[in-house]
């Protein structure tokens, strides 16, 4: 292997590095003020988290921003689910004149303030009952139904880089697809995935246990594009690769537009 495709296998140790300097400090402070975090392994990851998107958030979003607006804009609509929400960032990409509700499924708690933040500057707010944050995972398909009111309830689910950090992504895309979209409802995707070419997926495997311990249960080697298509039901389906992005990439996106049947 060259030395720069050998440096690119590695390139991620800057960002985990980032992340450690980022976020470790801030969390250490935390268990010092609240000890008994230490039992709670799931709210520390959530802390780790938050400071790391923090960091990484805007200017990750900045660099999907053309990808994200091919994908959002043109088709969102009507009550929107957005899985992982994150910071809201993708509300930016909303066309608001289509868009009737916004719901954010986020479930680290901590990062609500900045999607409350972000809604409101775009004049969605929980008040006016054209924003829901539900604090619960993708994988809880019942709570989300619940929460809005019955089976499927949703005209287009967006993923936004997310797919790749829910539990039981295969279980919990179909569950999303059958119980919370609607027939005729769309689910629009831009996610990292695995790479086809196994020498590489063989580095996003290897890379995967550090990563996803890192960056709040993120695995860079999910087929989700494909686990997505083979959930079937589908009218049209459209998969595109990023303009201009190696296929070589360890971070490897693909963008995604799936209609379901009516
Ligand atoms: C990499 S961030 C992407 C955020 C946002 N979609 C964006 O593009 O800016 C992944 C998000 O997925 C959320 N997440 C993690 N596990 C999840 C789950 N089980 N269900 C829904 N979201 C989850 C994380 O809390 C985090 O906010």
């Amino acid at each position: 292997m060259s030395l720069p495709r050998l440096l690119q296998r590695f390139s991620l140790l800057v960002d985990l590095s980032y992340a450690f300097k980022v976020a470790f400090l801030p969390t250490i402070k935390r268990i010092f003020h609240e000890p008994s975090l230490l039992l709670h392994p799931r709210t520390l990851s959530y802390i780790f988290m938050s400071h790391v998107w923090s960091f990484f958030g805007p200017c990750v979003d900045e660099n999907s921003a053309a990808e994200k607006a091919k994908v959002i804009t043109p088709y969102a609509q009507g009550v929107v689910l957005d899985v992982g929400a994150g910071h809201g960032h993708n509300i930016k990409y909303l066309d608001r004149a289509r868009v009737t509700k916004y719901v954010a499924l986020e479930p680290n708690v901590l990062m609500h303030p900045n999607i409350r933040r972000t809604a409101d500057a775009a004049g969605l707010n929980e008040a006016d009952g054209n924003l829901v944050i539900l604090a619960c995972g993708a994988e809880d398909t019942t709570s989300i139904m619940t929460f809005l009111g019955g089976y499927q309830p949703v005209d287009t689910v967006v993923s936004t880089l997310t797919l790749c950090s829910v539990p039981e992504p295969q279980r919990t895309i179909k569950s999303l697809v059958s119980d919370v979209l609607k027939p005729g409802g769309e689910l629009l995707f831009f996610e990292h995935v695995q790479n086809s070419c196994p020498h590489i997926a063989r580095w996003q495997r290897f890379w995967s246990p550090l990563w996803s311990r890192t960056f709040g249960g993120c695995r860079l080697d999910r087929p989700t594009h494909v686990w997505v298509q083979e959930v079937g039901g589908w009218e049209k389906e459209e998969v595109w690769a990023s303009d201009g992005e190696s296929e070589e990439h360890l971070f490897l996106h693909r963008s995604g537009r799936f209609v379901k049947s009516a």
